[in-house]
């Protein structure tokens, strides 16, 4: 069964009755542009075929209910609770907020099933919240465009969860094109689909993010004091992306080593991922190899957010025949790899990464592309 399927059921066995409907949203792998994304630079995700559907109907107060089997039962409006339920519980304030007092309903009840591997790398979050977004906003009559749901299912993780993440993850879940990747300018959100014209195939490292959340906040720490001292030279500054790369040098010489090292990976990444989108467009796959390769290389030495296991899995999957570059993909410090093959080879190189030292077979998977976030049934 989908999870659509799945979730309408969960929903009937917990609270012994149909839901109202049921929506959905993918999880997502980005390409190109890693830790850009809140430094207003270009990223390059696409939706994977995995999703995560979420069943709702009025309710009295407030439910939630997982396949995992957790129940979740709260006041209205329900308060953070520390635990899964907070990706669904953010949204819901935000979307309730919206709604005219008279109309304000007194309760919701949702069900949730899913396929997006959590932690993972592949942004199980943003598919819960657009998921979840896009559901109430169906529910209760909202009207908002994909954009307004970018932005709330953005504010639940930032404000309400508290992962000070940037928006790439929930505009991919939200908005992105059916089997193509979707080039995002982050200082604009002006977007441009780049079909994607290579076999994808994601390694999971097996890691645990335990340590994620703490060192990302510590990343947007550092980039906050960079941004401080290069508006001294650069008083206009408004994203880190904007430091000419011709000035880059001059730019980050009276930084502190670690924080040059930060901007060196922003800008440079940045403008690999326009690049790389014109590698795409232009079928130049193994310039698209090359800069996926270097992203890597940055990742681990510039931004340092890689593992030694991430990077021992980048090294092996760069020896197998038919791979164009490997790169650790999303926040790192564990997660997955993703390696990115030549066309009509991606079943082979999973072949080979299956027998690899140090990999497991359930580890290794084929990508589909997917497409964004939509209501399933009414
Ligand atoms: C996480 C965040 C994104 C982005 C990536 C790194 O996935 O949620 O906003 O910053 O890390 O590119």
């Amino acid at each position: 069964m989908n999870p659509a399927a799945r979730a309408a059921s969960l929903f009937r066995g917990a609270f012994g009755g149909e839901p109202r409907l049921v929506a959905s949203a993918p999880g997502r792998v980005n390409l190109i542009g890693e830790h850009v994304d809140y430094h207003g630079g270009h990223v390059l995700p696409a939706a994977i075929a995995e999703r995560t559907a979420v069943a709702v109907a009025a309710h009295r107060g407030f439910a939630a209910v997982s396949e995992q089997g957790a129940m979740e039962r709260g006041a209205w409006l329900p308060e953070r609770s520390g635990r899964w339920s907070d990706y669904v519980a953010g949204v819901v304030r935000l979307l309730a907020a919206r709604l005219p007092s008279s109309a304000r309903e007194e309760g919701v009840a949702v069900a949730v099933a899913s396929d997006v591997p959590v932690g993972s790398g592949l942004s199980s979050s943003a598919a819960l919240e657009g998921a979840t977004a896009t559901a109430l906003s169906a529910l209760w009559a909202l009207r908002l465009d994909q954009r307004d749901l970018v932005a709330v299912a953005h504010r639940a993780e930032t404000d309400f969860v508290g992962m000070p993440c940037g928006m790439m993850d929930q505009m991919a879940s939200a908005l992105a094109p059916e089997g193509s990747a979707l080039l995002i300018d982050c200082a604009t959100l002006e977007t441009r689909p780049v079909p994607a014209a290579v076999d994808l195939v994601l390694v999971d490292s097996g890691e645990s993010h335990a340590l994620r959340a703490g060192a990302y906040a510590e990343r947007r720490r550092e980039g906050d004091e960079a941004m401080a001292l290069l508006r001294t030279a650069f008083p206009g500054l408004r994203h880190m992306v904007g430091v000419p790369v011709e000035r880059l040098d001059e730019a980050v010489a009276p930084l502190p080593a670690v924080l040059a090292r930060r901007v060196r990976h922003v800008v440079a990444e940045d403008r690999r991922a326009v690049l790389a989108a014109s590698a795409l467009e232009g079928r130049d796959l193994v310039t698209f190899g090359r800069l996926v390769n270097a992203s890597h290389d940055s990742l681990r030495d510039l931004y340092e957010c890689s593992t030694p296991r991430l990077d021992g899995i980048v090294a092996a999957a760069r020896g197998v025949p038919g791979v164009l570059g490997a790169r650790l993909v999303g926040a790192g410090w564990g997660g997955s790899v993703l390696v990115v093959a030549a066309p009509g080879r991606g079943a082979d190189v999973a072949a080979a990464l299956q027998r690899a030292p140090g990999i497991t077979a359930p580890a290794v998977r084929m990508v589909r592309v997917g497409s964004g976030a939509r209501v399933e049934r009414t």
